[in-house]
């Protein structure tokens, strides 16, 4: 880091990084405290070092836990408590209680986003979304864990990029602003209607045993970020997720790649016995 802040000068900082996926966090916590927390105490030591205009810090709704299924009127908004599930959820929280000591202690300029489920280009092929539109291309089954009940709320990618350089062109330092665009569907939902946009039957849905500590929904209330800043996501979901799928048919080599390597380990430990 010392290198780049002294090669780059930056003078805005957004951290991006993040180990991101809850079921590899149930599989080795240690590597989620190291990267998202201790990574982010680097960053921002560096720009307590170097001097910085701004660091945001990209964070997720999973900080404030979950909600319940048979509760459609409560939102998480910025003044929801941190109640994280997963070690990944409360990594996450760590560093964000670590970005907003830094501000106090140090008077580093800092923002956070906390922003729902992302889909589009370049997701991981681990995530819900281009697992199974891979395996779907592939005629694998394809895994929803427990019932395909739990809820989620996306967002195109493109609308949460842009909600990020509107808060650090606007936003107010030390402020947290939460991203969503009140799209919630349930996973299987989702999984279903994959399956008709690649003309793929059903019958390749398998249920398979839940994740441990599953959250039941997320659900943004961006009434904050829309009215402060005037935020509002612009791709519809039906549009976003057939831009999406194009992106994946076209692109092939980039996940067959991903897919071909280290995580066919990854694949059989997660999904081999479940
Ligand atoms: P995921 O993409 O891992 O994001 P997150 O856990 O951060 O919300 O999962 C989205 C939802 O899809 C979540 O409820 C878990 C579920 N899921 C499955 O049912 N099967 C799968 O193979 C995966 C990866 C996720």
């Amino acid at each position: 880091m010392d290198k780049l802040y002294e090669e780059e000068h930056p003078d805005i900082v957004v951290n991006f990084a993040a180990e991101s996926h809850v079921d590899r966090s149930i599989e080795d916590p240690e590597l989620f405290l190291r990267t998202n927390i201790l990574g982010t105490a680097t960053l921002l030591d560096a720009c307590r070092k170097y001097g910085i205009k701004r660091y945001h810090q990209v964070s997720t709704d999973e900080v404030y836990g979950d909600l319940p299924l048979d509760r459609p009127d409560l939102f998480f908004t910025e003044t929801t408590p941190l109640h994280t599930s997963s070690p990944y959820s409360s990594s996450k929280a760590s560093a964000d209680l670590l970005v907003l000591a830094y501000h106090r202690t140090y008077g580093l300029p800092v923002t956070i986003s906390r922003c729902s489920n992302n889909y589009g280009p370049y997701h991981f092929p681990e995530k819900l979304i281009p697992l199974m539109i891979a395996n779907a291309l592939a005629d694998k089954p394809l895994p929803v864990y427990g019932e395909g009940k739990n809820v989620r709320d996306w967002l195109y990618v493109e609308d949460h990029c842009k909600a990020i350089d509107l808060i650090i062109r606007k936003g107010t330092v030390g402020e947290v602003y939460n991203v969503g665009g009140h799209n919630e569907k349930q996973n299987i939902e989702i999984v279903r209607l994959i399956c008709k946009e690649l003309g793929k039957p059903e019958s390749l849905i398998t249920y398979v045993t839940d994740r441990k500590g599953h959250d039941l929904r997320y659900a943004i209330d961006p009434t904050k970020i829309h009215n402060e800043l005037g935020w509002l996501p612009e791709t519809k979901f039906d549009d976003g997720i057939r831009k999406t799928i194009k992106w994946y048919l076209e692109n092939r080599k980039w996940w067959e790649t991903i897919i071909s390597g280290e995580y066919q380990n990854y694949y059989e430990k997660m999904y081999g016995n479940r």
